[in-house]
């Protein structure tokens, strides 16, 4: 893992109303008190402001799990990046195959996104990943080359040093079925080497690439074991704190 920072970050999606959401992060806040890994969760949109007050004494960090790349305007429904940092949020996340999958996302979206979450200080998390079908018909390298090419085209690789990309192969996500800790370094070590011949030595050696797909207790300690594995963005299991403790004192 070189010496990059690990990150372990949790993504809650469309659960948990604004209490349950306190209230998780506040049991979240007492049993995590670590300063060797970076720690996020996502909750939805409505409980950022009120989790951002019950963890900002502790070492977990607030992230979204979306934003909309115009600073204002009138775009119903929409959020934009200044609105995400008044709340709190350090860090976003874009491109996570289930807004490709439901709400029409794709690489160009996908790419405006980044560039206004950097625009606006915000640690972009970048997700990338292929479906059951592309790794069956052995496309899966063809497709993350291009959500990395075009996800990040246009890019300095300065403006780039504080993203995070994270590899969720959509067949692993919420599923239970988790890629072998061989799958994951596989893929990490070619995303790696994509931000190599992109953007150079320099950013490839520090950028940290998470894991997702059915991370759990139990196999996140021989998933970081990997060398290119440098945390994990974790859903069903970042849900309940107690559970998501484990996974962060992996
Ligand atoms: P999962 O979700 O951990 O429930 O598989 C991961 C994700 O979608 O980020």
């Amino acid at each position: 893992m070189e010496n990059r920072r690990p990150l372990i970050a949790g993504n809650w999606k469309m659960f948990k109303t604004c209490p349950e959401a306190v209230e998780t992060a506040m049991q979240l806040a007492q049993l995590v008190n670590i300063n060797t890994v970076d720690v996020m969760i996502a909750p939805q949109f409505t409980a950022l402001v009120p989790v951002s007050d019950v963890i900002k004494e502790s070492c977990v960090s607030l992230g979204a799990q979306n934003l909309f790349w115009e600073s204002e305007g009138a775009y119903t429904g929409e959020i934009s990046p200044a609105m995400l940092v008044s709340a709190g949020c350090g860090y976003v996340i874009i491109g996570h195959s289930e807004r490709r999958q439901y709400f029409g996302e794709n690489d160009d979206s996908v790419n405006k996104k980044i560039k206004a979450a950097i625009r606006n200080n915000l640690i972009p998390i970048l997700c990338v990943g292929e479906s059951e079908k592309n790794r069956e018909s052995k496309e899966t390298f063809n497709v993350l080359d291009r959500q990395i090419t075009k996800g990040l085209e246009g890019f300095s690789s300065t403006a780039l040093d504080t993203l995070v990309i994270a590899y969720e192969p959509v067949w692993a996500i919420g599923t239970g079925k988790t890629a072998t800790k061989e799958q994951a370094q596989e893929v990490h070590r070619f995303l790696r080497s994509m931000v190599e011949k992109i953007f150079g030595n320099i950013l490839a050696k520090s950028i940290r690439i998470l894991y997702g797909g059915s991370v759990k207790p139990d196999n996140i300690k021989e998933l970081m074991e990997m060398p290119d594995v440098d945390g994990a963005l974790v859903g069903g299991a970042s849900l309940d704190a107690k559970t998501f403790s484990e996974i962060i004192n992996f």
